[in-house]
């Protein structure tokens, strides 16, 4: 099967042909579907290289009907990287690599941290490569998941407006997502605490070069930036606003339903993901997290 697929990471580049995969782009800016691939059998090298450079250009990756077991989804990551075990949400049993994200319904607590534009794990000193997320049961209908295309969030501000952020940093705090109701239930202080002991504040800088790409992009969270470095509490307030705003432009954005077994996989050093609340059903998704700052 050979397509090519115009590249989102890079709208200006040749795109060049696949074999091994095709690719159907499913918006303007980022994202496309995978067809070719059988993620049950281990990949074989030309499949693997492709989809690399297909994440890479595509920035996130989606398949449908991989119905695959936790091995496989562990075994599929390792391909690219070292896994990440995370410091606070729940893991599969007998699978630590694969987080377990469950909710009765988008209005469930933990959705705080998810129904805001975020990179994963940002508020550490090493945010991961990326995360492969499986639909083990969608609702059947909403919890669609968004990215967006960081590169393109720095390439469509302004000459002046990238200088501006150029030289800034900004704090990453996990403790941020904490909803005032949790802080005044008992215990809600000492967890807090434990928290903010556990992941202390961090400082990424607001413009970053993606190490494969080369490319810039703009770093910011609407869930965990608290605040930039060096500018008073109103101006860092009043620019942060402008950013969380800039990125939720829907002309940056890509949208996927969730069908059962559907994966998506995506590159979290330069898109940011918003999962859409607007689900009544029960929903469980499982995780596999890539450590690193590039690919295997
Ligand atoms: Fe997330």
């Amino acid at each position: 099967m050979a397509a090519t697929a115009a590249p989102a990471g890079n709208p200006a580049g040749a795109p060049a042909p696949y074999h091994r995969i095709r690719l159907q782009p499913i918006s303007g800016s980022l994202g496309a579907i995978v067809h070719g691939v059988d993620l049950r059998q281990p990949l074989d090298a030309e499949t693997y290289a492709e989809l690399k450079r297909a994440f890479l250009e595509q920035l996130v990756l989606f398949f449908r009907d991989q119905d695959i077991t936790p091995d496989q989804q562990v075994a599929f990551g390792r391909n690219f990287g070292e896994l990440h075990i995370h410091p606070f949400i729940p893991s599969l049993k007998d699978h630590k690599e694969i987080i377990v994200l469950k909710a009765k319904s988008g209005e469930e607590e933990n959705l705080r941290l998810a129904n805001a534009w975020h990179e994963d794990l940002s508020y550490t000193n090493d945010p991961p490569l990326a995360a492969i997320l499986r639909s083990v049961n969608p609702p059947s209908r909403g919890g669609d998941t968004m990215w967006v295309n960081l590169y393109r969030a720095y390439e469509t501000l302004s000459p002046k407006m990238q200088a501006i952020v150029e030289g800034l940093s900004a704090w990453h705090d996990v403790t941020h997502t904490y909803r005032r109701q949790e802080l005044q239930m008992p215990g809600g202080p000492e967890r807090y605490a434990a928290t903010f002991k556990k992941a202390p504040p961090v400082l990424h800088p607001l413009v970053q070069v993606h190490p494969e790409t080369g490319r810039k992009l703009l770093y910011v969270s609407e869930l965990t930036t608290t605040h930039i470095e060096g500018l008073k509490a109103r101006e860092s307030d009043a620019l942060l606003q402008f950013l969380f705003r800039h990125i939720d432009w829907k002309e940056l954005h890509c949208r996927f339903y969730w069908e059962k077994n559907s994966i998506a996989m995506w590159d979290n050093r330069c898109t940011a993901h918003y999962a859409v609340g607007d689900y009544t059903e029960p929903r469980e998704m499982h995780r596999v997290t890539v450590l690193g700052k590039v690919l295997n």
